[in-house]
Parts: C-alpha cells; structure tokens; sequence
C-alpha cells in the first residue's frame, strides 16, 4: 500500500510533511492543492517527518494539504523519439520556444503515442536475455535505436515470442518474455529508469582508450578528451564556454547528443532554443538537432527540477549507450545545478559546507560524473558517454566549491581565462593550466602514436614548454623592457606567440578555421614546431619581432584556406620563402 500524509510547514519549495507509513529518500509524491496534483521529491525522511521539494510553484499550499506517496523514484520515460525533443527536467515536452507554459500541476507525454516506427526483430524465440539485451530495432532519423529488455527486469528471461517487422506505434507488444519463474512479461518500445540511478546494463566498463576528436585544436592536440571521458570548462560569463560547447556538439565525434542548458538568465535558455537548431551537422550536413536532445530549464521552473535535469539528461545519454552508440552529455552550467543544491540544503537548515554549498557536494559531483565512461555490453559491443560540464565560478575564482569539486571528479580541465577573453584570443583556453588526465595513459598515448604520429605527446609537450617559456620571457621583458634582455627572450616570446596565434587560436565562426581534423593539426604543430627548431637571422629584437608577425600571418592565412588546397599551398610556399630568406 502507498503511504499517504500531511503537509505541517512551508518554506517556499521545502514543504515538511507527515507520513502514515514509511517513504524511501528520492521516493516521488503528490501534493493535493485544490484539486492540482504538484509533483515532488523525498530529500529527507526524519521518522514520520519527510521533507519534500516541490517541482512546481508552492504559492497558495497550506498546513493539512494531503500528499500521496508513489512508491517509486523520479523516472525518465526512455524510447524512440527521444531525438529532436526538446524537454525540461521532468521531461516535459517544450515544442516551441515559448515552451508550453504547463500550468502548474500539467505534466506532457514526452513520447508521442500515435508515431509508428519501423521495427525489426534481432532477438528470435529461445534466446536467453537478460536487461538491456536487444531485442529489436526501429531506425530513429538514421540512427538504429534498440528496443531492449527493460533495465529493471532482473534475472534472465526466455524470450516467447518477437513480432515481426512493420510499422507500430511505441506502446505495441513487440516481444513476450518469460522469466525464470515462468510468468510471461510484455515488452514494448518504452520503459522507464529512475533518473538518479545509473544503468547498469552492461559486462565491464573498462577505462577509455581512445580519444573523442572535436575539431577543436587546443583540445584534440593540447589537452585531448577520450571516448567516454570527463572534463569540464570553468570560465567567468564571456569567456566562450557556450561558444565552445556547441563547437564539441558540432564536430565531436559522437552519435547522440544531450544538452542540458541550465541557464540563469533567460537569454542563455533563448541562446539554445534559437541557435541550436540552426547548426549543421558537418558529419551528415543534415540538422544536428536531428541525434540531439535538449533539456533545458525555463526560467518560470523552481531550483528542484533544475537538479532534476541533469539526471534526466545523464540517464538519456546510459540508454542510447546500451544500443552501442557513443552519446555525448553537454551541461551548461553545473554551477546552476550546484546552486539549486545549495539552496535546497540552506532550506532544510542543514549544516552548510564551504560557500553554503551542501556538505557533501563534492560527493555528489563525482557520482554524477561518475555515470560517464565506455561500456562493453553483454553482447561485445562498445557504448559511451562523454560528459563535458561548464562551471560558471563567481567572479571567475577557481578556488570556490563547485570547480574544486569538479576539478576531483574530471579528468579534462579547459579553463577559460578572462585575460585571453579579453584579448580575443579564442577559445580562450589557458594553455598552461588546463590539463588532460588522458595524457598520462598508456593505452592513450599508444593510441596517440599509432593513429596521429610517433612520438605525438613528446611533440605537443614541446610546444606547451615553448609557450611556458614565451610567458616567462614576456614577465621579463615587461619588467626589463624590450633593450634591458638578450634577444633571445624575444625570440622565446615570439615563439610562444606563433604557437597561440597560429595553432591554439581558432575561430569558431569560420567555416574553415573552425574544425581542424586532426590530421590537419598534425601537419599544422609539426610546420610551426619545424620554425621553432630553426634559426633566424635579426639584428634587433624589432627585426624579430617583424619577422614572426610576417609568419604569424602567412600560417594564420593558411588556417583560413582549405587543407593543402591550392591556396593553401601558396601561402605555403610564401612561408617557405620568407623562412629562407631569413633562415641562418
Ligand atoms: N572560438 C571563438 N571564436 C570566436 N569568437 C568567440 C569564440 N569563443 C567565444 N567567442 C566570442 O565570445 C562571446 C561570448 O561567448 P559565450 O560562449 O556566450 O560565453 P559564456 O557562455 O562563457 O558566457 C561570443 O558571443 C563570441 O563573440
Ligand atoms: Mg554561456
């Protein structure tokens, strides 16, 4: 039997209520409020005291307001047509910009019931299976989407009977499974997960050993993320991390892709409504909003469904997983989600940690980012989540809780620097600072040398001392002035310059520039490290100076023009000219 109970306090989204009988922590009620039904979670059992955020606006909820429990946690409702959706955190379906505008206590069908979908069966009757095994097919846009034994189903199953191939709608009975007990189980083409559970319908989840190329130069040659890894991008406001995260949806090698837009500002949640469904996918040259998911937050929604949304978003991408695909979670920012935590936890009067921010949000971070990685499924196949998260620091201070926390559970860091912002010089990804855990694995750098070039790290860790060193020049020279150091300085300086203008710059608004294949990158740091290894003639630190800017531009020209085009070639050859004119 569902417990029942009473609303005894209020404050705004943190409603206390009485319980009859016993309620499970994240367990799902309804609070009766004149006859509209507020959907709501269990944060906190304390005996029969249960405190309870509120998806919705509390306005006009009082003391004696009847709640009935359900038994079950907040679930994501996982099927086709889950693509091209645009949904808030409790899966609400925003159609339009405007969104719905649910009145309060109206939650929509994210499914649509009446669209049939070309199944196939892959399983047949007699196969054993168990949760997450396929058991048929329907093409979703051009990806295959597998309908698969439900996550939940536990033991193994015989399977009775698959229909075969047509045309039907997501509620049919595609299979008949039968359990180890003999009672025969319907499966159709949607099941549901509670989104704060990670699915587990995999044999291992080996860490990654392969790179997810994005096209963007700082990242794939300086700082590369893997296939199923983590990593995050901390920037004040400005700085390019939405700017960059939509350039990783656009080019990053993955299947699907989920965004979840957390914004503050309402321009923010317009930003991805207006400019998302724009952008062209260039590996298909089709919409990109076609193997996309968007889950987003409108401003009207209160903190508890913005926690939601990153869960819905992350147990998206573990279904799209189990099919063997790579899914790929975008979420812009974290930092709103950890502000809705904070302001849950500051309600409930809990011991605070530093910041107000709950005492356990670090924990809470790295479970979440924990959810990411590569799977092999039961049948052999591979599957991934790659998760790349913004935080948004106030004041751009890397120290406060929400990035430090990140910083543990993420192996790639972009920090976006407010200085490099300010210069234009995009992305603005500190070179430096930022880092890439990957590096350090073997089976990574072996992959690095067999499918960029031997020796690849060796190569780029030479070029981030090269600029390491240009900035310690640069402090130099500022304090000593251009006539107070050796030339030599210059020299180091202008390197680092030719390295950041011509390799680590790259402007995400040209057709070009924008993504650079790694093989191209390959080529690019390899000619710009070729002009670092040699020796020019200068006279003074200005003939130096005049000299990179010349090469600074020809090589810039050359990003510009099509790879090893004509075009390209001709500043190539103008390259090669000014370097041996000058060469020693
Ligand atoms: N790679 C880039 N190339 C060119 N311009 C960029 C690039 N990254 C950021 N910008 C500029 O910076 C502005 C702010 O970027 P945005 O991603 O919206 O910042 P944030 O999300 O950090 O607030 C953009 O509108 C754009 O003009
Ligand atoms: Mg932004």
């Amino acid at each position: 039997m569902k417990s029942t109970g009473k609303v005894i306090g209020i404050v705004s989204n943190l409603v206390t209520v009485e319980t009859t009988g016993p309620v499970a922590e994240n367990e799902l009620c309804y609070i009766n409020l004149a006859g509209t039904d507020l959907m709501a979670e269990v944060i906190k059992v304390n005996g029969n005291k249960a405190s309870v955020q509120v998806f919705e606006s509390t306005r006009g909820l009082k003391n004696g307001d009847t709640v009935e429990f359900e038994g079950k946690m907040l679930e994501a409702t996982l099927g086709p047509g889950l693509l091209s959706s645009v949904y808030d955190g409790l899966e609400n379906n925003l159609a339009t910009m405007e969104g719905v505008f649910l009145k309060r206590g109206e939650y929509t069908d994210p499914l649509d019931h009446e669209k049939l979908w070309e199944f196939t069966p892959i399983a047949k009757a007699g196969d054993k299976v168990v949760a997450g095994d396929w058991l048929g097919e329907v093409k979703e846009g051009w990806l295959p989407h597998k309908i698969m034994v439900p996550f939940a189903f536990k033991g193994e199953f015989t399977v009775k009977s698959v229909i075969e191939a047509g045309s039907y709608n997501i509620d049919k009975v595609i299979a008949v499974l039968t359990s180890e007990d003999g009672e025969d189980v319907d499966v159709t083409m949607t099941q549901k997960w509670p989104v704060k559970v990670a699915i587990k319908a995999y044999k291992e989840k080996p860490r990654p050993s392969k790179i997810m190329e994005t096209g963007v130069r700082v990242i794939d040659s300086f700082n590369p993320i893997a296939e199923g890894g983590t990593g995050f991008i901390p920037g004040p406001f400005g700085c390019g991390k939405t700017v960059l995260q939509h350039a990783i949806a656009q080019q990053g090698e993955a299947d699907v892709i989920v965004m979840a837009a957390c914004g503050e500002r309402a321009n923010e949640v317009v930003e991805i409504f207006t400019e998302f469904p724009e952008l062209i996918d260039p590996h298909t040259g089709r919409y990109l909003m076609e193997r996309t998911t968007i889950i987003c937050n409108t401003s009207n929604m209160p903190v508890a469904a913005r926690e939601a949304s990153v869960y819905t978003a992350m147990t998206i991408c573990e279904y799209y997983r189990a099919m063997g695909l790579r899914s790929l979670l975008l979420a812009d920012s974290t930092s709103r989600w950890a502000q809705a935590l904070r302001e849950m936890s500051n309600r409930m009067e809990e011991l605070p940690g530093a910041d107000a921010f709950p005492v356990d949000l670090s924990a809470i971070i790295s479970n979440f980012y924990s959810r990411a990685g590569q799977v092999v499924l039961n049948n052999g196949q591979k599957g991934s989540v790659t998760f790349i998260g913004t935080v948004s620091p106030a004041g751009g201070n890397l120290k406060e809780p929400v990035t430090e926390g990140t910083k543990k559970a993420a192996r790639c860091f972009y920090a976006l620097e407010q200085n490099r912002a300010d210069q234009k010089r995009y992305p603005a990804v500190n070179p430096i600072d930022s880092y890439s855990k990957y590096l350090e694995y073997p089976e990574i750098v072996e992959y690095l040398d067999k499918t960029v070039e031997e020796g690849w790290v060796a190569n780029v860790n030479r070029a981030k001392n090269l600029v390491r060193k240009g900035k310690e020049a640069q402090e130099q020279i500022n304090i000593l002035g251009d006539d107070g150091v050796p030339i030599s300085y210059h020299e180091n300086f202008w390197k680092s310059e030719l390295i950041d203008f011509c390799f680590l710059q790259q402007d995400a608004f040209d057709k070009i520039d924008a993504t650079t294949p790694i093989e191209r990158q390959k080529y690019m740091l390899d000619l710009i490290l070729g002009i670092c290894d040699r020796s020019f003639n200068y006279e003074d630190f200005e003939e130096c100076r005049g000299f990179f800017k010349n090469v600074i531009n020809i090589i810039r020209q050359m990003n510009y023009s099509e790879f090893k085009s004509e075009q390209f070639d001709k500043y190539l050859n103008e390259l090669n000219k000014t370097l041996d004119e000058n060469g020693k």
